[in-house]
């Protein structure tokens, strides 16, 4: 059985000790409901430090939609198996009051890489995600900690983060797990039901198709435009974004004149598909 600690006093002192004896510490921020992804995220960190921490905790502060946190698949059991399986040296469950206990009133905010695309559509989501990663780096005194591709705005928000606050943890980003049809892996897409299941592939094919068009040359207002129809006739609700940004600080771009990733939210059978390709 893995060690799983639910407090940050005793959580500290693990990682106190481990640093004591000369170890690095790695983390795996993670909301539980684990899947392949996650793992990969694991073991890119056994290879990078030499202590492991997983995260579980379903963060409140970054659903802006009540009903999706109430949604949100909680499996802590099946979770600690399969990290059981590939062997860390602590899984970190702490409470919410523990995380936020009463009186807390801090919020962590970023500007710039945070306004656009989710930010817009989902607010106050990266002020959540920024604050509970500032206190989880410093819960478990983290040097180094994965993040996952498949969250790309994310990923650039706790890159940020990092940079302006100068915290001393590296972030680290491993690449989008997919399964063999090429839908990204999440804790959300595994509630998708058969039908819908079927449908979802339809997202990463187009937006592949996109970036090959992009790739050759085409205008962006001419190939965007026919990927979003592309996805609505193959069986999805809607498109909120299909947008060609800047790969680093995600700006707007109307050419491809530096390096880009194509970014996407669609909706299918109620439930809110992300995912973003390099172009
Ligand atoms: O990507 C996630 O699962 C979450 O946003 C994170 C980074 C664990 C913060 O709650």
């Amino acid at each position: 059985m893995t060690p799983t600690y639910r407090g940050t006093v005793s959580m500290r002192a693990m990682a106190r000790n481990w640093k004591a004896a000369g170890q690095t510490i790695g983390l795996v921020p993670t909301m539980g409901a684990l899947h392949r992804g996650h793992l990969a995220l694991v073991q890119a960190a056994r290879r990078g430090a030499d202590r492991v921490i997983v995260s579980i905790f379903v963060n409140p502060k970054q659903f802006n939609n009540p009903e999706d946190l109430r949604k949100y698949p909680r499996t802590e059991g099946a979770d600690a198996a399969l990290l059981a399986t590939v062997g860390v040296d602590a899984i970190y469950m702490p409470t919410p009051d523990e995380v936020y206990p009463p009186g807390f009133a801090t919020s962590v905010s970023i500007g710039g890489v945070s306004l656009p695309l989710e930010g817009e559509r989902r607010p106050g989501h990266f002020d959540g995600v920024a604050t509970v990663v500032t206190k989880l780096f410093g819960m478990t005194l983290a040097d180094r900690a994965w993040f996952g591709q498949k969250d790309w705005q994310q990923l650039a928000v706790i890159r940020r983060l990092v940079a302006d606050l100068n915290l001393p943890t590296e972030v680290l980003a491993v690449e989008t797990v997919r399964d063999a049809d090429g839908l990204a892996l999440s804790s959300r897409n595994a509630r998708l039901l058969p039908q819908a299941r079927s449908i979802a592939p339809a997202l990463a094919r187009n937006m592949a198709l996109a970036v090959e068009a992009l790739r050759a040359g085409h205008d962006p207002q001419a190939v965007l435009p026919v990927a979003i129809d592309a996805i609505i006739a193959a069986g999805f609700d809607s498109v909120e974004y299909l947008e060609l940004r800047s790969a680093d600080l995600l700006e707007p771009m109307a050419a491809l004149d530096r390096p880009a990733r194509l970014l996407c939210a669609a909706w299918l059978d109620g439930i809110r598909l992300i995912d973003n390709l390099p172009v």
